[in-house]
């Protein structure tokens, strides 16, 4: 099927909005079966730089702080959108069920731009106010299978995302923020569902290849460790087993976090 267009016009665009226009479009041409090459690098239409030379965040008791903080919830589920859309592209023979129900998180993670977006606004701090980065879209690579794929987006990046909000919630107790809130609050909410669409998918697809996936979790994320972004945000045991997690699987994550947490020198012994 290569009726339509030939390129994504949704990676490629710069413009967030106009990202937000064509998505609807483009999930359906992928469910028809259309095929695009992945681009090296996402387009943007604000400042991309290294994490680590990110300018430091502020109190989330000032608006500033409030903005950026939304800013970075923006960046992240653009980049979650954009990483659904890559799965979709990339893995063509995926279980079709997998793929339908891939498309629908896609769906919501654009959702959740536009209410960081629109929140942004409202604070009188756009999209565009700060530089962002594409570190998450980095951690992927077509060298990936489904299995590290479903491991990497939806069971380490948007697992963690899910121990962030948690703390973030409380944070945001104690300051007068309702309408950020309020989109965190949606957003974690619809992220539990996502997470658990990785573990119960990651199951089937490591039982269907005849693999463990008790023991395979943890072989695949210490595999995976050196591309990973380091998250230190401890790990919140009672979201995690709601999430889909076993018990094992909580374990090695604590692991490759304390691994995080260890110098360099003993990170290279273990
Ligand atoms: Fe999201
Ligand atoms: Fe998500």
């Amino acid at each position: 099927m290569t009726d339509g267009a030939q390129e994504t016009q949704v990676l490629n665009q710069p413009n967030v909005r106009e990202k937000l226009r064509l998505l609807p479009r483009e999930l359906e041409l992928l469910a028809r079966g259309q095929v695009y090459p992945v681009p090296e690098g996402p387009g943007r239409d604000v400042q991309i730089l290294p994490i680590r030379e990110l300018p430091p965040k502020k109190g989330l008791s000032t608006r500033e702080g409030q903005a950026r903080m939304l800013h970075d919830l923006a960046s992240i589920e653009l980049q979650a959108m954009e990483l659904g859309l890559r799965t979709l592209i990339e893995f063509p023979f995926a279980p079709e069920e997998f793929r339908r129900e891939l498309m629908a998180l896609t769906a919501d993670e654009g959702r959740h731009l536009r209410m960081c977006l629109d929140g942004l606004e409202g604070l009188g701090l756009p999209w565009g106010s700060f530089p962002t980065h594409i570190g998450l879209w980095q951690s992927v690579s077509r060298e990936d299978s489904l299995l590290d794929r479903i491991v990497i987006v939806h069971r380490y990046l948007e697992g963690s995302g899910l121990d962030a909000s948690d703390t973030l919630l409380r944070r945001l107790d104690g300051v007068q923020a309702p309408s950020v809130r309020e989109c965190v609050r949606v957003i974690r909410q619809d992220e539990m569902g996502h997470v658990q669409f990785g573990s119960r998918w990651y199951r089937k697809i490591a039982e269907a290849e005849g693999l463990d996936p008790d023991q395979d979790f943890s072989v695949r994320l210490r595999r995976l460790f050196a591309k990973i972004p380091r998250r230190l945000e401890p790990i919140s045991r009672a979201t995690r087993l709601e999430a889909g997690f076993s018990e094992g699987e909580i374990q090695a994550l604590e692991e490759v976090r304390q691994l995080w947490l260890a110098p360099p020198a003993e990170r290279i012994h273990r």
